[in-house]
Order: structure tokens, then C-alpha cells, then sequence
């Protein structure tokens, strides 16, 4: 039977600056920032990749925050710090266009504030879908691979940024065993990673931070892929090289 696809339900994202905004303050004086024009969203994952510092965890704290997540992420009934002041400034400035049907489940994982809303959930006592263990009692990748694993249900809208800071590489293979299913259980991923390993989910669109703003980038040509492989294929050579003096 043919089954209607919600999917994707956030579609597109665009600019609509106007002419109160500064482009000499931040966040607007981000290249990627500026320069945005729009976003376009795959049904199913969409990586944000770049340099540090080139916005990818401003754009999607300010996406997050247009879809009424908290800033501190969770869900989007966990809202654990007031949503005012510059992290607001370009969530009021984008546009987006969403699927009529809207997802079921949702979540905004942040790998700078995990801690704080791990210590949120533990102590709210309705708190269910973490494998029935305190996230405390789990170490810190353990912890983010049951929320994975636990907490997202299906059909739904999930924004990580970062989430292999907390795992290894295995955990990573099963990161993205557990994000296919989740896709082809209705669910629509957009990551901010600098994990190769994540990177490479088969069709994901690629979107490349950098001066110039952001364009669409192919799995083998990002620095991630090429950078991580030259390494490991050569590693004794680049690390004589790396490590001379000068
Ligand atoms: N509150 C702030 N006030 C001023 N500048 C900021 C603020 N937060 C971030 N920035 C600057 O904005 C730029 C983009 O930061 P952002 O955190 O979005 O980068 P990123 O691409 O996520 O980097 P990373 O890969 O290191 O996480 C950086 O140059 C950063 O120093
Ligand atoms: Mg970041």
C-alpha cells in the first residue's frame, strides 16, 4: 500500500534579514550567516559540516529554537533556561516551510549542554524512555546512546550537534544503524558533525560551512573523508612531516 509521506518535515529554511539586522555584529557577521539565502532540507538526513567557528551550531540553534525547542535542547517540552537575548536574534530572522503533518517525536541534542539536561531528566520523575537507568548512572556515551536507542521513538524531527563527541568509533557504527531505522521509521535527521564515520550515510545531503557561506558538498570531497584518510593510509610519513622542526 502506498503510504503518504510526511517527510520532510522541515523543508526549507531561508533569510529574511531585512534591513534592521547588523552585519558587523554577531551572529550576522558570519559568512554563513550573511551570505545565507536558503536551506534546503533531505527527507532524511542533512549534515551541517565546516571549519570550527563557522556557524553550524548558530544556524542550528537558531533553526532549533524556530521550532520551539529550548536552547538548551531536550525535547520540545524541556525548556530549561529563558530563550532571550543574541541566541534569539537569528531564530527571528529565518523563515521556514514545514510539512502539514507534523512530527510526532522531536529533539534538540546539544554536546555542550548534554550534562545539563541529562541532570533535568534524571531528576523529573515522569521522566521515561531512557532504558529505565539514570543518565547519570551511564557514562557519557553510553548516556547519548540511549537517548538514541530509548528516548527517539520514530516519526520524528531530530536536530544533533556533535553527537559523536561522546562516542566511539564503534558506538558511531551503531549511531548510524540506529539513525537508518529511525529513517525509515519517519524520521528526519539534521547533524552538525566533524565524524566521517556519520558523514558517510548512504544519500545524506552535505552542507559545507565556509567564507563564502554554504554549499552542497560531496561525501569524498570533504576534508573529513580525504583529511582522515590521507592520515591513516600515510600516518607515519604525515606525522614526520607534522612533527619536524622547523
Ligand atoms: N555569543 C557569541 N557572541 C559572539 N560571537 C560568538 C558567540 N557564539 C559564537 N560566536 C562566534 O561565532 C562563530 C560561529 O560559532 P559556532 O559555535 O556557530 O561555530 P561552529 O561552526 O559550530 O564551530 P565548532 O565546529 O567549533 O563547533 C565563531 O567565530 C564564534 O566565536
Ligand atoms: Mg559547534
Amino acid at each position: 500500500m502506498h503510504r503518504f509521506s510526511a517527510k520532510p518535515y522541515l523543508q526549507r529554511v531561508w533569510a529574511d534579514f531585512g534591513n534592521e539586522v547588523g552585519f558587523d555584529d554577531f551572529p550576522f557577521n558570519i559568512p554563513a550567516v550573511r551570505e545565507l539565502q536558503s536551506i534546503e532540507f533531505h527527507a532524511d538526513v542533512t549534515f551541517f559540516v565546516g571549519e570550527n567557528g563557522s556557524g553550524k551550531s548558530t544556524m542550528l540553534e537558531a533553526i532549533a529554537l524556530a521550532l520551539g525547542f529550548g536552547i538548551e535542547g531536550g525535547t520540545l517540552n524541556n525548556r530549561l533556561l529563558n530563550t532571550s537575548g543574541e541566541h534569539t536574534r537569528l531564530a527571528d530572522h529565518i523563515r521556514m516551510s514545514r510539512s502539514t503533518r507534523r512530527p510526532s517525536d522531536g529533539y534538540f541534542l546539544r554536546a555542550e549542554s548534554f550534562y545539563n539536561l541529562a541532570t533535568y531528566l534524571d531528576q523529573m520523575p515522569q521522566t521515561t524512555g531512557y532504558g529505565g537507568k539514570q543518565l547519570h548512572a551511564r557514562s557519557h556515551g553510553e548516556a547519548f546512546m540511549s537517548v538514541l536507542l530509548d528516548k527517539f521513538r520514530g516519526n520524528g524531527l531530530y536536530l544533533l550537534d556533535e553527537p559523536e563527541a561522546a562516542l566511539s568509533p564503534t558506538r558511531q557504527l551503531a549511531a548510524l544503524r540506529a539513525m537508518h531505522q529511525l529513517v525509515q521509521d519517519q524520521s528526519q535527521f539534521i547533524i552538525v558533525t566533524h565524524s566521517p564515520i556519520l558523514l558517510a550515510y548512504p544519500g545524506a545531503k552535505i552542507l559545507a560551512f565556509d567564507g563564502n557561506g554554504i554549499a552542497e558538498i560531496a561525501y569524498e570531497d570533504t576534508e573529513h573523508y580525504a583529511v582522515t584518510r590521507d592520515f591513516l593510509n600515510h600516518y607515519p610519513r604525515r606525522l614526520e612531516q607534522l612533527l619536524a622542526p622547523d
